[in-house]
C-alpha cells in the first residue's frame, strides 16, 4: 500500500460529508495534485508487487491534466464533442497538420487494431519486425491477412535493408514501431525516412511512435512531416506513455483524410471527457514532458550501468523501458523476478533469454537494481 492515500491526508475540515460538492471538489483537487507532486519527487512509498511488465508511466499524470479532469468532472453528463474538437485542434497546432488528417482513438490501441483489420480484409500481408508489437500483426491475422516478420539486425534496430527485399505484390501494408517494442532501439532517421518514402510509393506505411518522446532527440525522429508531404503514410501516438495517462485510454493517428477514412469507419470506441481534457492539458504542460522524459532517463541509465557491471547485454534503449539478455530462459527468470515481488513482460520469441522492464519510480528502481544483482551476479 502506498504511505499516502486520499483518506489519510484529506485534512478533517474536508471531509467530504460535511462539505457541498464546489468544495468538496476544490479539495480534492488539491490533494490529487498533492500526490501526483509526491509521486514525482518520488515520495510514494514502494507499493509491492512491482507491475513492471506493461510500460506505465509511474510519473504521470502532470498536475495540469489532473487539474482539468477536476474542472471538468462535474461536467460528465454531458457528450464530449467540444473537448474533441479542442484535443484535435491542439493536435494540429502541435503537428503541425490540418485538422482533417487527425483520428482520435480510445488508445492508439484502437487506432491499431481497426487498421490492421482494414489491411487484413485485404487478404495480403504485413511486413514487420521481429521481436515487434504486435497489436496490428495480431488484428490483420484474425482478419484473413498474414505476417511477413522480418529479424532485427545485430544492433536490435528494424533490418530496413531485409523488409525492403520483402515488399511485393502481396503486400497490404508495412508496420514500424520506432522506438520498437520490445527491443526498445530507434531507427536511424535518415536511413528511416528514405526507406519509408521509396516503400510508400508501393504500399501505406504505418508507423507506431507510441514511445517517440521518450528518445532523446525525439522531435527531429517523428516521420509525421512525411504525412505533410503526401506520402502514404499513417503516424500513432498515444498519451499512455511519457504523457503517463494509459488508463484514460487516449491516442490518435496523424495521415491523409483517404488513408484515416477506411479506418475510422472500423472503429467503434469514442474518447472520453476526462482522458481529452487531460491529454489537451498534458500537451500544453512541455515542462511536465521534458521532466518526465530525464527521469525515464535517468532510471534507465541506472539499470543500464548495473547491467554493464555485470557483464549482461542490452540494448541502446529510448524508451520508459530496457530489454537485456538474462543468459537464463525468460520463464523462468520471470520466477526469479516474481519471487523479488517485480513482476516482468512476457517472453518476446525468438528472444527467449532476454527480458523486457519498464522503468519505475526512483525507489522501485533500486530494488530492481538489487534484484537484478541478486539474480544476475
Ligand atoms: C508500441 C506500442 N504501440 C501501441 C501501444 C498501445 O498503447 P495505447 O493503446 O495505450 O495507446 C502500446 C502499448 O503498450 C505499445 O507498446
Amino acid at each position: 500500500m502506498n504511505k499516502f492515500t486520499i483518506e489519510e491526508s484529506t485534512p478533517q475540515h474536508a471531509n467530504p460529508l460535511l462539505l457541498n460538492r464546489r468544495h468538496w471538489l476544490k479539495a480534492a483537487t488539491g490533494v490529487i495534485a498533492a500526490v501526483s507532486s509526491l509521486r514525482a519527487q518520488s515520495e510514494v512509498a514502494v507499493s509491492l508487487p512491482l507491475q513492471l511488465s506493461i510500460n506505465e508511466n509511474p510519473f504521470g499524470p502532470s498536475a495540469k491534466a489532473i487539474d482539468a479532469m477536476q474542472q471538468t468532472m462535474a461536467r460528465s453528463y454531458r457528450y464530449p464533442h467540444a473537448q474533441a474538437q479542442q484535443l484535435i485542434d491542439a493536435i494540429s497546432k502541435k503537428e503541425n497538420v490540418p485538422t482533417d488528417h487527425i483520428l482520435l482513438g480510445v488508445g492508439s490501441g484502437e487506432i491499431l487494431l481497426a487498421a490492421g483489420r482494414y489491411f487484413g480484409e485485404k487478404k495480403g500481408e504485413v511486413i514487420a519486425a521481429v521481436p515487434g508489437y504486435t497489436q496490428l500483426i495480431d488484428a490483420m491475422k484474425s482478419a484473413g491477412g498474414s505476417a511477413v516478420l522480418v529479424p532485427v539486425n545485430d544492433q536490435w534496430q528494424h533490418d530496413l535493408d531485409a523488409m525492403a527485399t520483402k515488399i511485393s505484390e502481396k503486400t497490404s501494408c508495412i508496420y514500424l514501431c520506432n522506438p520498437n517494442n520490445p527491443t526498445a532501439t530507434v531507427c536511424d532517421t535518415a536511413k528511416l525516412t528514405a526507406f519509408v518514402i521509396e516503400a510508400a510509393k508501393k504500399v501505406p506505411v504505418f508507423i507506431d511512435e507510441a514511445y517517440l518522446e521518450c528518445a532523446d532527440d525525439f522531435a527531429e525522429r517523428t516521420l509525421v512531416g512525411l504525412v505533410t508531404a503526401g506520402h502514404d503514410v499513417i503516424v500513432s501516438r498515444t498519451f499512455s506513455k511519457i504523457y503517463g495517462l494509459a488508463g484514460l485510454r487516449i491516442g490518435y493517428a496523424v495521415a491523409k483524410p483517404s488513408l484515416l477514412a477506411p479506418i475510422k469507419e472500423l472503429m467503434t470506441g469514442n474518447p472520453n471527457l476526462l482522458g481529452m481534457v487531460a491529454a489537451h492539458a498534458s500537451l500544453l504542460d512541455h515542462d511536465y514532458c521534458e521532466r518526465t522524459r530525464l527521469q525515464i532517463k535517468a532510471g534507465r541509465d541506472a539499470v543500464n550501468s548495473v547491467l554493464q557491471q555485470l557483464g549482461r547485454k542490452f540494448t541502446a534503449s529510448q524508451t520508459n523501458f530496457v530489454f537485456f539478455h538474462t543468459g537464463i530462459p525468460i520463464d523462468r527468470f520471470q520466477e526469479l523476478m516474481k519471487k523479488e515481488q517485480i513482476h516482468v513482460a512476457r517472453p518476446f520469441p525468438p528472444m527467449l533469454d532476454w527480458c523486457r522492464i519498464t522503468i519505475g519510480l526512483p525507489d522501485e528502481m533500486k530494488l530492481i537494481n538489487q534484484a537484478l544483482r541478486k539474480i544476475l551476479s
